[in-house]
């Protein structure tokens, strides 16, 4: 892998999304972070509050961030998709950080409808298009068919890792 440092960021209600950005850390040899979300989420009152979030596009209050996304080349950020919408936690996460991002990727975890939604409302939140973006469904996780489902994200971020070296070099 190359010299570039990668941070993987993400939250997840029931940890589909956590399976991604494990996986994804491991392929990438990256940092990773888990957004620690302090609004209550489980059971059926839980489900209510991420819905009623999602349609009033509320943020969350959220753990300040560990590690420094200043720090990174690229800044790999993950959620599940709620209602057609970014999780809180995540929007609160990309609103507060956006100053310090270098590049971004997206990942989205979901059911099958709405990924496109919510990249559009994470590269609005970041402040700046994502070099790569990759949506897996919920059901390929639990397949256990993630690294599939992410090789050819790793290797376009690899890809963009390596132009952005090789430029640095030049200049
Ligand atoms: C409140 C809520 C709303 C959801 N809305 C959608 C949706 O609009 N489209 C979709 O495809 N999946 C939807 N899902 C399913 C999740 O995106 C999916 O199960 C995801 O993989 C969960 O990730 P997690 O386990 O990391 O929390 C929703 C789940 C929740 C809890």
């Amino acid at each position: 892998m190359s010299d570039s440092r990668v941070l993987v960021v993400f939250f997840s209600r029931t940890g589909t999304t956590r399976v991604l950005a494990s996986t994804l850390a491991g392929m990438l040899s990256a940092d990773l972070e888990e957004i620690c979300d302090l609004t209550e989420r489980s059971g059926a009152s839980g489900y209510l509050r991420c819905l009623a979030d999602s349609w009033r596009k509320r943020p969350a209050e959220i753990v300040p961030a560990g590690l420094d996304a200043a720090q990174y080349d690229l800044v790999v950020v993950g959620t599940p998709v709620w209602a057609g919408a970014v999780s809180a936690p995540v929007r609160t996460y990309l609103f507060e950080n956006r100053s310090k991002f270098r590049h971004v990727a997206f990942f989205c975890s979901f059911g099958g409808l709405g990924s496109q939604a919510v990249f559009d409302e994470m590269r609005t939140l970041a402040g700046r298009a994502p070099v790569a973006q990759c949506e897996v469904r919920a059901g390929e996780v639990q397949r256990g068919a993630v690294a599939a489902s992410l090789a050819l994200f790793v290797s376009d971020l690899k890809r963009h890792l390596a132009d952005y070296e090789a430029l640095e070099w030049i200049c």
